[in-house]
C-alpha cells in the first residue's frame, strides 16, 4: 500500500485545498492530512486564521480523500510523521517548491501545481472589510506600531493625530501615511479604528470621543487611572457594539499564553506567590519622568507588572499595598506594590531610576516558573520542582516588537472571530484602572507627608 502525506492550514476550504487533496489521494493508497493548530500557525507567524481547528479538520473530512487526519502542531513534526506512519510519497502545493526538499531523505517528494487564483489570504481579505486605523500620538509607542501592522491582515493604518500638527505630519511622512490632522472630528470621520498612543493623561478623553463617534478603539496602557472612568468606557463601547482594548502586548503573545496554561493546568500546584519586575533606567527628559500628574515608574510599567498577578490569582486580592521612592517632582522612580489573596501574595516590582532583574517567578506548592527577564516579551519559561530531572524548559516564538499579536486580537474581535477577548477582559482591565488610582492615592499621600 502507498503511503500519502501532506500538511496545511486549510483555513477557509477552498477549491485550491480540495483540487490538492484530491491530487495527493491519486498519488497512492491512503492519504494521511496534517492540519495545523492555531498555535502552530500563530507561532510561524500566520496570524489572523478565521476557522477553529475542529472546523478545518472537518472540512477536510467532508472531502472524502482524507483516510486519516493528523494535527500538526509543532515544527520538526513531518520529520517524525513520516518516519512514524511510514509514508512513501510527501506532497504540497508548488509555492512550496524546494522547502521540503530536505524530506527526500525519508521518502518521495512531490509538489504539485498550485491552483491559480485562489487562497486563504484573498478570502481572509475578501471576507471581512478593511479596517483603517488612524494613530492618536506621534510619539515613540506610535512609531513602533506602524511597522508591526504590516504583518496583519485586514488593516490598513491611514493617518495620524496629533493636536501638534508639525509632529503629525512629520509622522505622517517617516510612515507614509495618507493623511495627518489636529483635527479630533475630522479624524474619526476618516477611520473606523484608532491605536491610542498619547500621554497617559489624554487616554480617558481620546477614548470616549472616539467610541462615542462609532470608533473602535485600541488604546495603550493604563486605559484609565480611575476605576470609574475605565467602567463608564468599557459600558459605552457595550452600548456602542464597539471594540474596546487596552492594548498590552504581553497578554496576547504566545508564550505568555502558554505559561497561563501551563500554570492553570496545575503543573506546580496551587499558586501561593508571584513575583512581577520591570524596571528600565530612564533619562531625566522623558514624559515618565517630567510628567508630574500621570508619569511615574507604576504608571508606565505597572500594567505589565499587574497582568500575570490578575491573571493567575484572580481579580479578588484582599489588599494592596504601595512602597516607593519618589524624585524631587513628586514622580514615583522605584515602586513595589504588595498583593495579598486569602492564599497567596504578590508583588509587582517598577523602576524607571533603579535597576533590577525583569523576571517573573511562579511559586507552587510543588514547583516554581521562572520566566527569565525580558518575561513580557514571553520567549521561553522554565518549570522547576524539587527534583531538578524533572525540571522542564518551554521556548516559545515572540515575533518582532510583539504588537503584531494585539493588533491581529483586536482586529479579529472587531471581525467577530478568534475568540481572543479571553486574554484580557473588560474585569481586568477595570481592575487594573482600580489598582492604579488606589496607587495614584498612596503616592499623593507619600507626597503630601514629605
Ligand atoms: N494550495 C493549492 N492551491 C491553492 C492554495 C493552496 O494547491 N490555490 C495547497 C497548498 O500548496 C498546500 C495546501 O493547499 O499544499 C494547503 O495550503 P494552505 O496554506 O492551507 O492554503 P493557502 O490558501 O495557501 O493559505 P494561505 O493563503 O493562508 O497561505
Amino acid at each position: 500500500m502507498k503511503k500519502v502525506i501532506t500538511y496545511g492550514s486549510f483555513d477557509l476550504f477552498h477549491k485550491g485545498h480540495y483540487r490538492l487533496l484530491q491530487r495527493a489521494k491519486a498519488l497512492g493508497d491512503y492519504l494521511i492530512v496534517g492540519v495545523t493548530t492555531e498555535h502552530f500557525d500563530e507561532e510561524r507567524g500566520k496570524l489572523n486564521l478565521i476557522d477553529p481547528i475542529i472546523k478545518r479538520i472537518e472540512n477536510v473530512k467532508a472531502t472524502g480523500f482524507a483516510d486519516e487526519i493528523i494535527v500538526e502542531d509543532h515544527v520538526g513534526q513531518k520529520v517524525e510523521d513520516i518516519q512514524k506512519y511510514q509514508a512513501d510519497i510527501f506532497t504540497v502545493g508548488s509555492d512550496w517548491t524546494g522547502k521540503f526538499d530536505y524530506l527526500k531523505e525519508y521518502c518521495e517528494v512531490i509538489y504539485l501545481p498550485r491552483t491559480e487564483g485562489i487562497s486563504s489570504t484573498m478570502l481572509r481579505a475578501e471576507a471581512y472589510e478593511l479596517v483603517h486605523m488612524g494613530i492618536m500620538g506621534s510619539g515613540r509607542i506610535a512609531g513602533r506600531f506602524v511597522p508591526e501592522s504590516r504583518f496583519v491582515s485586514g488593516l490598513s493604518i491611514d493617518g495620524v493625530f496629533n493636536p501638534r500638527i508639525k509632529s503629525a505630519e512629520r509622522f505622517a511622512e517617516e510612515h507614509k501615511l495618507d493623511f495627518f490632522t489636529d483635527d479630533e472630528e475630522e479624524f474619526y470621520s476618516k477611520v473606523n479604528a484608532v491605536n491610542i498612543a498619547s500621554p497617559h493623561v489624554t487616554h480617558y478623553a481620546y477614548a470616549k470621543n472616539a467610541l462615542e463617534h462609532g470608533v473602535h478603539v485600541l488604546c495603550e496602557k493604563p486605559l484609565c487611572l480611575t476605576k470609574a472612568q475605565a467602567e463608564e468606557l468599557y459600558a459605552l463601547a457595550k452600548a456602542k457594539k464597539l471594540v474596546l482594548m487596552e492594548a498590552i502586548k504581553t497578554a496576547h503573545a504566545p508564550g505568555f499564553i502558554r505559561l497561563l496554561s501551563t500554570v492553570k493546568s496545575g503543573t506546580i500546584g496551587e499558586v501561593r506567590d508571584v513575583e512581577a519586575c520591570f524596571t528600565r533606567l530612564t533619562p531625566d527628559h522623558l514624559r515618565e519622568l517630567t510628567d508630574t500628574e500621570c508619569g511615574g515608574s507604576f504608571t508606565e510599567f505597572g500594567s505589565y507588572a499587574i497582568l500575570p498577578i490578575l491573571k493567575i490569582l484572580g481579580l479578588h486580592y484582599e489588599d494592596v499595598e504601595f512602597k516607593m521612592f519618589l524624585a524631587e517632582n513628586g514622580v514615583d522612580v522605584y515602586t513595589k506594590a504588595y498583593f495579598t489573596y486569602p492564599n497567596a501574595i504578590a508583588t509587582a516590582k517598577t523602576g524607571l531610576k533603579v535597576k533590577s532583574e525583569g523576571q517573573l517567578l511562579i511559586s507552587g506548592t510543588k514547583g516554581y516558573i521562572l520566566v527569565p527577564s525580558p518575561w513580557w516579551l514571553t520567549h521561553e519559561f522554565e518549570v522547576c520542582y524539587e527534583n531538578r530531572e524533572q525540571n522542564q524548559k518551554i521556548a516559545t516564538r515572540f515575533l518582532g516588537g510583539g504588537l503584531r499579536y494585539e493588533l491581529s486580537d483586536f482586529i479579529s474581535t472587531i471581525n467577530g472571530y478568534g475568540k481572543s477577548e479571553f486574554k484580557l477582559t473588560a474585569s481586568e482591565s477595570i481592575a487594573m484602572a482600580e489598582i492604579m488610582e488606589k496607587f495614584l492615592a498612596a503616592r499623593k499621600q507619600m507626597q503630601e507627608a514629605k
